[in-house]
């Protein structure tokens, strides 16, 4: 049976991208929690459905289908919006619905359901506290509000995505960043077994290694 990775910490740490190299080192299935909120969020813009409606974003999800591929692409009810959920709007709108309790209690049931053969590192906010309470191994990734908003630019530019200039998003991640840890449904924290990294002075390499050799005595044990 293979283990599970749980990843959590708040936005632009860097967590979706030590996720994919350390799936691809593995062979392990990266998922992007996030990445399903960003899908509810933006079916909610574009509908026009009020961020905070819990009931109307519930009865939404209920015939929404999210789909994400081991490749990394995202299907929004078959509609590849790999790129369109990345948009600094609807990284604010996701931030918003997931302080539902409702929409939270949806999506971690697809997301436990995902993972239960094993095999996956999921990166998000509450993956070591709530969706995979039993990951082996369990990660709480941080790095400084500027280090972190100078990679979400350089990552916008090279994916050609709009972006805002980097304090405009240093100030989006300080607010988001409140907001989600201090929400009252699953806040942001790092769970009592996790393992903190503070990759701000890390290459990728050092902290995909380091995770690894925090794995290794699980997956030497793997049949
Ligand atoms: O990781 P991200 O920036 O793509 O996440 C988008 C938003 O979704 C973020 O503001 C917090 C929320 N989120 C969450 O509450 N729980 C998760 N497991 C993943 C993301």
């Amino acid at each position: 049976m293979k283990i599970n990775i749980a990843i959590d910490g708040p936005s632009a740490a860097g967590k979706s991208t030590i996720a994919k190299r350390l799936g691809a080192k593995l062979g392990y299935v990266h998922l992007d929690t996030g990445a399903m909120y960003r899908c509810t969020a933006l079916k909610c813009v574009r509908s026009g459905i009020a961020l905070d409606d819990e009931k109307a974003v519930c009865d939404m999800l209920k015939e929404t289908e999210i789909v994400l591929t081991p490749e990394g692409g995202v299907f929004l009810d078959g509609e590849d919006v790999s790129l369109a959920i990345r948009a600094d709007e609807i990284s604010m709108a996701a931030s918003k619905v997931s302080a539902l309790k409702q929409v939270r209690a949806d999506l971690v049931a697809r997301q436990q359901e995902m993972a239960r053969a094993g095999g996956f590192i999921m990166d998000g906010r509450d993956i070591g506290t709530v969706v995979l309470k039993d990951a082996e191994v369990k990660i709480f990734m941080t790095a400084s509000p500027e280090a972190r908003a100078m990679r979400r630019y350089k990552q916008n530019i090279e994916k050609g995505i709009e972006t805002s200039d980097v304090e405009t998003i240093a100030e989006e991640i300080r607010k988001r960043d409140y907001d989600d840890t201090h929400r009252e449904n699953s806040p942001l924290r790092k769970a009592d077994d996790a393992t903190e990294i503070d990759t701000s002075d890390m290459t990728i390499d050092e902290v995909v290694d380091r995770i690894y050799s925090l794995a290794l005595p699980f997956l030497q044990k793997e049949e």
